[in-house]
């Protein structure tokens, strides 16, 4: 198992440019298997996800090719998808294959997806998706551990949907599986991430009639064929966050580059809030410089355009280093502090009681050896090993590897001393 050891107290330097949005790519690859025509796909992020979702849908017999100059593109062509079934060895590994169930119900009329089960963050269930296509007319049943789906007549039809909870990958789900059901779908509380807006554009592309991208009430006309078309994907608005975190974190003076500042507005107002200098460089292109003296803060993770539950390991890495006493309060997943005992095991003063986290600093930090328990936890041990004294191991770092490109790379770049241990 590969790990990344880190040698703290250097200023970053330098420019970093952003990459594909993994989970904007994740379902606009899924999108593809509504079609028989094919796919292109822009500006993908080389990550261990985006390899394993082209191996749930080459599973289906779709054709998944990656040229390799430039390496970012991939084309995928679904012309006969001869099995609809994602297997648990796949799916075990990342909780967003049951993006997958939409598009193989509403093209194929059947679908058999793994469960997901749990993981290091919560519970997270997918009744969501399961209640909102049966409402569409898909009979639906979860038995040994999958979920297996048929449509009588074959073809979805569309429904008044609302979620009691605002999901991000059902919003997906349902809007790819509308796309190619009979008559119209009205979905309330729809997510309104820019990745399902992203998802929005390359499904319009693709000839589906969707009315109200970016807001939580979208209507989708069924159309009986989708045919292919070409797309770039949006950067990635947690990895361009993370970076920001890490020029204020070591204190230097960095720039992000390829990046959608207005993606992140909630959390950089907080971090400008903390004391952190950030600026536009241009449209696409932030600057940061780190603050001498940072300020405590309050954050409570919402859906977007609130504070990212994606962003809030890495800022309390962040808070560790703030006067006073920071307060965190995570509203969308139950078991979001994994970070935060080993950040303690660092030398932070973390205090969690439930939803709510208090972070009291500023505590010099000490490296060690952290083991990483999901992605954004592990982004929060490297941030908080850039500043550490001395050696920090971030152990288990294949959790950081489903999400960020390269990031001991991009980071080496900037002037960390980070390497990757085999
Ligand atoms: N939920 C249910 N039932 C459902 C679906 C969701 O109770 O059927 C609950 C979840 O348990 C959670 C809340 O609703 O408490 C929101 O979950 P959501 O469905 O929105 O999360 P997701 O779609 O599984 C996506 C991202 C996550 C990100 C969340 C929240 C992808 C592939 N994943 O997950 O990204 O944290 O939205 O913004 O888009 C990550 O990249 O590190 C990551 C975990």
């Amino acid at each position: 198992m590969d790990r990344f050891r880190i040698t703290g107290g250097k200023p970053l330097e330098g420019t970093v440019r952003i990459s594909g949005a993994k989970n904007a790519a994740l379902p606009t690859m899924a999108a593809a298997l509504l079609t028989a025509e094919p796919v292109h796909l822009k500006n993908i992020p080389r990550v261990r996800d985006i390899i394993t979702m082209g191996q749930l849908i080459a599973h289906t017999n779709a054709r998944v090719e990656t040229p390799d100059v430039p390496p970012t593109d991939l084309t995928i062509e679904a012309r006969n998808i001869t099995d609809a079934e994602a297997p648990y060895e796949l799916v075990r590994t990342m909780r967003a294959s049951i993006l997958m169930l939409g598009p193989l119900v509403a093209r194929l009329g059947h679908a058999r997806v793994s469960l997901p089960g749990g993981c290091a963050i919560g519970a997270r269930p997918v009744d969501l998706h399961i209640k909102a296509l049966e409402q569409m007319g898909a009979e639906i049943s979860t038995e040994h551990g999958y979920v297996t789906a048929h449509v009588p007549g074959g073809r979805l039809h569309g429904a008044e949907i609302r979620f009691e909870k605002i999901t991000v990958t059902g919003t997906e789900n349902i809007l790819m599986a509308a796309s190619l059901a009979e008559g119209e779908t009205h979905l309330e509380s729809a997510a309104r991430e820019p990745e399902v807006t992203d998802l929005i554009e390359v499904l319009i592309k693709m000839g589906a009639r969707i009315e109200g991208a970016g807001t939580s009430t979208l209507v989708v006309r069924g159309v009986e064929r989708l045919g292919g078309a070409s797309h770039t994907i949006i950067p990635d608005r947690i990895e361009a966050g993370t970076f920001v975190v890490a020029g204020a974190i070591s204190g230097g003076e960095i720039e992000v580059t390829n990046c959608k500042p207005e993606h992140i507005r909630a959390v950089l107002a907080k971090l400008c809030e903390m004391g952190v200098d950030i600026e536009a460089a241009g449209p696409d292109r932030l600057r940061v410089r780190g603050a001498k003296k940072l300020t405590a803060i309050h954050v409570t993770t919402e859906e977007y355009p609130g504070f990212a539950t994606d962003m809030q390991a890495q800022v309390m890495a962040l808070a560790t280093q703030a006067q006073g006493s920071s307060e965190f309060v995570e509203t969308i997943f139950e078991n979001r502090y994994m970070h935060a005992s080993e950040m303690t095991r660092m030398g932070a003063d973390i205090t969690i009681d439930g939803r709510k986290a208090v972070v009291r600093g500023p505590t010099p930090l000490e490296g060690t050896t952290v083991i990483a328990s999901d992605l954004r936890a592990s982004a929060s041990l490297v941030l908080a090993g850039l500043i550490a004294r001395g050696e920090t191991i971030v152990d288990r770092v294949y959790h950081i590897d489903r999400g960020y490109e390269r990031i001991e790379e991009k980071l080496s770049r900037l002037g960390a001393r980070i390497e990757r241990l085999r």
